[in-house]
């Protein structure tokens, strides 16, 4: 190894150009644990690792004690759920992450589930493809306007803010939300109201979700949250899948008390196959497609490649999640 050069695990794909500026300064190894094929060549690399950039994988602490020379944790995502925080900063190792990029794809996306769920796209589309529209289509395939309903979200960070954006200003819609903090944004100004959960799910015609997964949020959304909700109210996900009881959203959309959800996260991913999730009648399930776009995906590989080698160089990076102890 020359001197200055340190040893990066690449455990997702990067894109080559990405690749080639840690390349340029640093030993790389890439090897995905998520492919059985690979995930010895990942064992084998912890040990010297001194950076590790990639994403939806589990950081355990055990898997830290394996890789004592470690010092960042480059995620190429926004959220966090992935990685042990506490572990990370009792060994002073940095942990980045990639906001902004992503907000306004994954905002196109919760509100693209607002759609789909209330106009009944996917199933609509469905009906076409499998030869069913042979006459116009009657009452019972109508679906339920998205303008002028009243949206609550669920969390109201960069992504939450840009749904109630869009809802706000181009769908006229009356937006609430649920937020440890109250948020001013001129540009909603009396459009946009923080409530309590309660006052929220009592009033709201469409729920979305936009919530990172933490101690506080997990399992938010249970029996008592899905009973409180409007009848036949509608609700997305496009936070976190574990913020949800799921057998709580199921039990209230057979009662028949929701009308529809449109879920791109889920607790277990992907999805397991038996999940009724899947296949239930009203649910159009998405396989987190938040910020899967070719422009985003691109803009966050390169953004936590910036902070990858701005920490292996000691400075402090673009998007620090939490600094070392
Ligand atoms: C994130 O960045 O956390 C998203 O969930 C990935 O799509």
């Amino acid at each position: 190894m020359s001197a200055g050069r340190k040893s990066v695990l690449v455990f997702r794909e990067l894109p080559e150009d990405q690749l080639a500026r840690i390349a340029a300064l640093h030993d790389v190894t890439t090897a995905n644990p998520r492919k059985p094929e690979q995930l010895a060549a990942f064992e084998a690399a912890l040990p010297g690792a001194q950076g590790l950039i990639g994403s939806s994988y589990r950081i355990t602490p055990e898997l830290l004690d394996r890789a004592p020379r470690l010092e960042v944790v480059s995620s190429i995502s926004v959220g966090v759920d992935n990685y042990p925080i506490a572990s990370l900063q009792e060994r002073g190792i940095l942990l980045c992450h990639t906001p902004g990029v992503l907000t306004e794809t994954t905002a196109d996306t919760v509100f693209a589930l607002i759609m789909t769920a209330s106009r009944r796209l996917v199933e609509l589309s469905n009906h076409v493809r499998e030869g069913r529209w042979d006459r116009n289509i009657g009452e019972d395939l109508f679906g339920w306007d998205v303008h002028g309903k009243t949206l609550g979200i669920l969390g109201f960070g960069r992504i939450g803010q840009a749904v109630a954006r869009r809802a706000a200003l181009g769908f006229g819609m009356p937006v609430l939300y649920h937020n440890p903090a109250a948020v001013e944004l001129p540009e909603l100004a009396g459009r946009a109201t923080h409530v309590p959960l309660d006052e929220l799910l009592a009033r709201a015609d469409i729920v979305a979700a936009t919530l990172p997964l933490t101690e506080q949020t997990r399992g938010l959304m249970g029996p008592r949250e899905f009973a409180r909700m409007r009848p036949g109210a509608i609700f997305v996900n496009g936070g976190r899948g574990a913020t949800v009881q799921e057998a709580a959203l199921l039990q209230a959309l057979d009662a028949g008390h929701l009308r529809a959800a449109a879920l791109d996260v889920f607790a277990v991913e992907p999805l397991p196959q038996d999940s009724p999730l899947r296949r239930h009648p009203r649910v159009t399930p998405l396989p987190h497609i938040g910020s899967a776009t070719h422009e985003t995906r691109y803009a966050m590989a390169r953004l936590a490649t910036t902070n990858l080698l701005q920490a292996l160089a000691g400075s402090r990076p673009d998007a620090l999640y939490a600094p070392g102890a």
